[in-house]
């Protein structure tokens, strides 16, 4: 399989594309004769009466239409469950999941660490993974959720209804509900984590006083462009749906579409593109400056999901506090690293760690970075050689069992902030 791809650029945009010439007709969605013996069939991300700035709709042009996937579904118990528990407010923090022995492939090495809301309706889910062997004859669908994938170690290849793309450390792709779709690594052994966004498909913010350009620019979002596979076996179908896996058996692969047109497609986008903004003169700008996408709640302003990043970038600010200053937030933070050191946790938050602060739990620089924080000669030169991330939600998460009894959970976080000196004189 090859793994360089061209692709299709803008995201919300209407995309066409097609394998075979004449695939794609020209002058009706579902004409009664299409070319190559092919089925039409529309996938809706949208309810038909969505606005037409936010309908998301496609047409796919298919060796096999979609009922032809389906089975008699078996509960396949195990697989990305996490019994919920009762969440302390306190704060988590976790080592990067260690490899497991023998092949398994990224849904086999998923663990489900937090989720917030009503599965299928409302909030979201994160999960971290390791992986070490491909999705050959395994197919996944997730009907609850539009997935974002984060890639931290080792290049993924996803190949879907739409076409293939492929992530490297520092991108991301985005999976929409109820798309099929199979992961197979480009390396011998992958990890990172992934986002299950149970409410209104991820969105591009509004830049507001930033103006008409600046930090996500549509045309950096990479859409696939067509690919079909005519193949027979014996596979197997998972299915995402009402927080359970199911699986059937299937006898062609779902990965028949030949050329499809609409709003409603995967995408990749490389986090090294954002184009941030930051403080020019005093203080540390709150997170939502550094929003790539967001899953608008039904309050204005407030998200159900916002995927945030804190990328690479310059500090100028002198005789000030430079890292994200102490804070407890309505807002539920869970957090990721994926290159480099945070600049508020000069230990313990290493690539490929994790971090959950929930609604108003006070969190912040750690200690030692703390008292560097006010004592070092700030110049306006410094470079943050960083790129993390964190999914921050309007509704509290709940910690899964696993989580909590992980081996890679740190049980002395808390003690980053012990050495934090009563400073105060009169
Ligand atoms: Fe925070």
């Amino acid at each position: 399989m090859q793994k360089e791809f061209s692709y299709l650029r803008g995201v919300r945009n209407y995309h066409e594309s097609e394998v075979l010439p004449g695939a794609l007709p020209l002058t009706q969605n579902s004409p009664q004769h299409l070319a190559y013996g092919l089925y039409a069939e529309q996938i809706n991300g949208t309810a038909f009466t969505s606005p037409r700035s936010a309908n998301l709709k496609s047409w796919q042009y298919r060796l096999r239409p979609s009922v032809l996937h389906g089975g008699e579904d078996r509960l396949c118990d195990g697989l990305l469950q996490g019994n919920d528990i009762i969440t302390p407010p306190t704060q988590f923090r976790w080592d990067p999941p260690a490899y497991k022995e023998g092949a398994y492939d990224v849904f086999q090495g998923s663990v489900k660490y937090v989720s917030n809301g009503v599965v299928g309706q409302d909030g979201c889910a994160v999960y971290l993974f390791t992986a070490t062997a491909s999705m050959t004859d395994t197919f996944f669908v997730n009907h609850d959720a539009e997935m974002l994938f984060i890639a931290q170690e080792g290049e993924l290849l996803f190949k879907t209804e739409f076409g293939c793309l492929t992530i490297k450390p520092g991108e991301i792709a985005i999976m929409p509900r109820g798309v099929c779709f199979q992961i197979e690594l480009c390396e011998a052994r992958a990890r990172g984590y992934y986002v299950e966004n149970y409410g209104r498909a991820f969105t591009l913010l509004d830049r507001g006083v930033i103006g008409a350009n600046g930090t996500t620019e549509e045309r950096d979002f990479l859409v696939p462009v067509a690919w079909f596979e005519e193949r027979s076996g014996a596979f197997t179908m998972l299915r995402k749906f009402e927080g359970h896996v199911w699986q059937h058996a299937i006898g062609h692969s779902p990965l028949d579409v030949v050329a499809w047109h609409g709003f409603y497609y995967p995408y990749k986008y490389d986090l090294t593109l954002f184009k941030s903004f930051f403080t020019a003169s005093v203080d540390h700008p709150d997170p939502s400056i550094f929003v790539v996408l967001s899953s608008p709640s039904a309050v204005p302003g407030t998200s159900s999901v916002d995927f945030v990043i804190f990328p690479e970038h310059w500090m100028v600010a002198e005789h000030t506090f430079r890292p994200p200053y102490y804070h407890r937030n309505i807002m539920s933070e869970f957090m990721g690293n994926i290159i480099g050191q945070y600049d508020a946790k000069e230990n313990g938050f290493i690539p490929g760690s994790a971090s959950l602060h929930n609604s108003m739990s006070g969190h912040g620089p750690d200690s030692l970075s703390y008292q560097h924080a006010i004592e070092k000669q700030l110049k306006p030169e410094h470079y943050v050689h960083n790129l993390a991330f964190m999914v921050e939600s309007n509704k509290p998460y709940r910690l899964t069992e696993a989580a909590h009894q992980a081996t890679n959970r740190q049980k002395a976080y808390r003690d980053c902030w012990k050495d934090l000196k009563l400073n105060f004189k009169k």
